[in-house]
């Protein structure tokens, strides 16, 4: 698959999470296989390009190619000047968000909110792709409520605007993330795009949670490939499954855990990690059958109760995973 110039690696990407795919997360889903993610959410506001969020969230990946960072907003030259920006410092895709559903978001008229206006839509689409040279892509929702099909015609207007890919969640706005998937919308937008004689990948997005899923999913609706999100969390070695590779024992996958938390300690600094870190050992722990330890572990306050505590719970389980070191947490990052 190619967006622009940027040939990938795979098909198979991993969705931006605001909260969760931070640098420490995408840097292992990538190690273990994903061959396309794209930063967390940022504002296109100007006042909040120094914000210690938004600079967290503008650091790549290193190794990562393309590098790919997510905007959102709603003023046309606004969201271009934030992309030239993005692209002064070595961005090599803009994304723009279509599709975000928060009501932190849409009450600025931001993310899934736009669908609502396919002009500005346009108009934001026109203006970011005239305002950088690197490829511009969209990610929406299915529409503003299930079977308007708009997410399909705001794809097409983004195509039309020069987007040179369109990844579609199968969801309207007003479904959120409840109700079953519709992967409808994203087929009637790749055929529309091909009779149109544009021809940009589309991704698949939904509730994709395994090998079989995927398949299904890019043949039910022609897409060019597919974006998981919810289903990385707790198991990012579904990347090595989905592409072929080697899916990690349970004792390297111990290892990794340790290596992934070691890693946001650092990357956030030790307290300010605590609570991501949480997000992210719940749902590990979750699917490795582990779940009776959340408890205890949702009572520790500091990153090395943490790091000892998964230690201590790993080598029980008799899985015997390599002693924590600085080393090795370097390593994940390099
Ligand atoms: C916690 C969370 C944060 C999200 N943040 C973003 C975001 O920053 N940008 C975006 O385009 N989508 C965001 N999404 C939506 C996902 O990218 C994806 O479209 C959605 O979760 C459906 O895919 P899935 O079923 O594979 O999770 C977020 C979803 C979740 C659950």
């Amino acid at each position: 698959m190619q967006i622009g110039p940027y040939r990938l690696r795979n098909s198979m990407a991993l969705a931006p999470m605001a909260g969760l795919s931070d640098v420490p997360f995408r840097t292992l889903v990538w190690r273990l296989g994903a061959g396309y993610m794209v930063s967390e959410m940022l504002s296109s506001k100007p006042e909040l390009w120094e914000s210690g969020k938004s600079r967290l969230r503008r650091v790549p990946v290193p190794g990562v190619d393309p590098v790919a960072v997510q905007i959102a907003g709603t003023d046309p030259r606004v969201m271009a000047e934030a992309a030239r920006r993005h692209v002064d410092d070595g961005v090599q895709i803009i994304d723009l968000n279509f599709g975000c559903p928060a009501k932190k978001v849409c009450r600025k008229a931001a993310g899934s909110a736009l669908l609502s206006n396919l002009s500005l839509v346009a108009d934001i689409v026109g203006a970011v792709v005239a305002a950088v040279k690197v490829p511009v892509t969209v990610k929406t929702r299915a529409g503003l409520l299930p079977g308007d099909d708009v997410g399909v015609q705001a794809g097409w207007v983004a195509a039309s605007q020069g987007a040179q890919m369109v990844v579609m969640h199968g969801r309207s706005r007003a479904c959120k993330f409840k109700g079953r998937v519709d992967y409808g919308p994203v087929g009637r937008l790749k055929t529309r795009l091909t009779e149109s004689g544009i021809d940009i990948p589309v991704l698949v997005n939904g509730d994709i949670d395994s090998v079989n899923q995927a398949h299904n999913a890019l043949r039910m609706t022609g897409a060019d490939g597919v974006m998981i999100g919810r289903a990385a969390l707790g198991q990012p070695w579904l990347f090595a499954e989905l592409t072929g590779g080697v899916v990690p024992a349970t004792g390297q996958k111990f290892e990794l855990i340790l290596q992934h938390v070691a890693h946001m300690h650092e990357f956030y600094g030790d307290q300010a990690a605590v609570g991501i870190v949480r997000k992210h050992v719940i749902a590990y722990l979750s699917r490795l059958g582990l779940q009776d330890h959340v408890r205890g572990f949702l009572s520790l306050h500091k990153s090395l109760e943490q790091l000892g505590y998964l230690q201590a719970l790993f080598s029980a389980e008799n899985a015997q995973p390599a002693e924590y070191s600085t080393a090795s947490a370097v390593n994940v990052a390099a």
